[in-house]
């Protein structure tokens, strides 16, 4: 069984959606069933499920549980009434831009329907999940192409099958990379949310693979020793100009790559691209609450800052890797291809 069958962050079950509680692992694999849009914001919100592209699919799927409630309620006025829980669901992350590409596309459905939205709906929803899923597989093996097995890769944040339709993109290259004879592979931690301690230690020790966490702190002197040739990771929104928002972190161990000459591979499905963001200054930043940082016993005496995303600058990455293709050096003149 591979990871695609294995880890399901999301699915459609029976008329509602099943979301594994990702705030619950490792210490539990629990399963929750939504069927309401208003359930599912918060269950973005609150990060039950996570990650760019898993968001942009909770989405869609979440759009299909309010048409079905809208249509019920009013066969005639559910398009416009629709709009209240497009609405909820556009304000329950910032960052991730796959959460308006579904939003957009879902819309663009709903806008050619008449009738009975359920189906209609259901099937683009079903869609957007199985492209978002091939798309990783085909990433896998593009990214995979430049890793050697004799090299080692650093991961950060959680880019897997829990983040995605399954498979990952940062970690669907390094699945492929490892199915290739790849052996050494480390995930930071990814403080402060852990995704990289909780979730992609989870995911690969459910795969076989042979992870080494290591505190975030620890990248540097681990690339030191030369034990990294590439840093791996996803994105939540890629600008025009080929600027990178991904999991906080990212951008310094970006800097700390170019001082060691390890290598920055950024994988990401089109969807992640935000033509109308020129560079990455246009990209908004979620800044989280301070009780994911800071200990209870501070609450009202310190403060902390908790941004849940930087900016990397294109000219710090190596590679993007899409499902249309690789862009190498990413600029404004490189991404091009890719809007075909
Ligand atoms: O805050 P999260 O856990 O949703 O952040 C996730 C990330 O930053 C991932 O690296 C990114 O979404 C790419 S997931 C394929």
């Amino acid at each position: 069984m591979d990871s695609t069958e294995q880890i399901k962050a999301l699915e459609w079950v029976e008329g509602k959606l099943k979301l594994l509680d990702q705030r619950k692992l490792p210490e539990r694999e629990e399963y929750n069933l939504f069927d309401s849009a208003e359930e599912v914001a918060e269950a973005i919100r609150t990060m039950q499920v996570r990650g760019a592209p898993a968001i942009g699919i909770a989405a869609a799927y979440a759009i299909v549980l309010a048409a079905r409630k809208q249509y019920q309620t009013s066969a005639k006025n559910w398009q416009q009434a629709i709009e209240v829980e497009l609405t909820l669901l556009a304000e329950s992350r910032p960052t991730a831009v796959n959460l308006f590409w579904a939003i957009e596309l879902m819309r663009a459905e709903i806008c050619k329907i008449e009738g009975d939205p359920y189906q209609p709906l259901l099937n683009k929803a079903l869609q957007i999940h199985k492209d978002d899923l091939q798309a990783n597989k085909k990433m896998g093996a593009l990214g995979a192409v430049y890793i050697k097995s004799t090299e080692g890769v650093l991961t950060h944040c959680n880019a897997g099958a829990l983040a995605t339709g399954g498979y990952g993109t940062a970690l669907g290259v390094v699945r492929s990379a490892v199915s290739k004879g790849l052996k050494v592979v480390y995930a930071s931690e990814t403080r402060p949310w852990m995704q990289g301690a909780r979730l992609t230690v989870w995911e690969l020790y459910k795969d076989g693979v042979n992870a080494t966490l290591i505190a975030d702190s620890a990248a540097s002197w681990l690339m030191k020793q030369g034990k990294i040739h590439w840093v791996i990771v996803g994105a939540d929104r890629i600008a025009a100009n080929g600027d990178v928002a991904n999991k906080i972190g990212t951008y310094s161990l970006a800097i700390l790559a170019k001082h060691h000459g390890v290598k920055v591979m950024v994988v990401a499905p089109t969807s992640t691209i935000d033509w109308d963001c020129p560079d990455g200054e246009a990209i908004p930043i979620e800044e989280r609450d301070q009780s994911e940082l800071l200990n209870p016993v501070y609450k009202g005496k310190v403060s902390a800052w908790n941004p849940s995303f930087d900016v990397t600058p294109a000219d710090l990455i190596d590679l993007i890797v899409t499902e249309k293709g690789v862009v190498e050096r990413p600029d404004n003149k490189t991404m091009q291809p890719l809007r075909l």
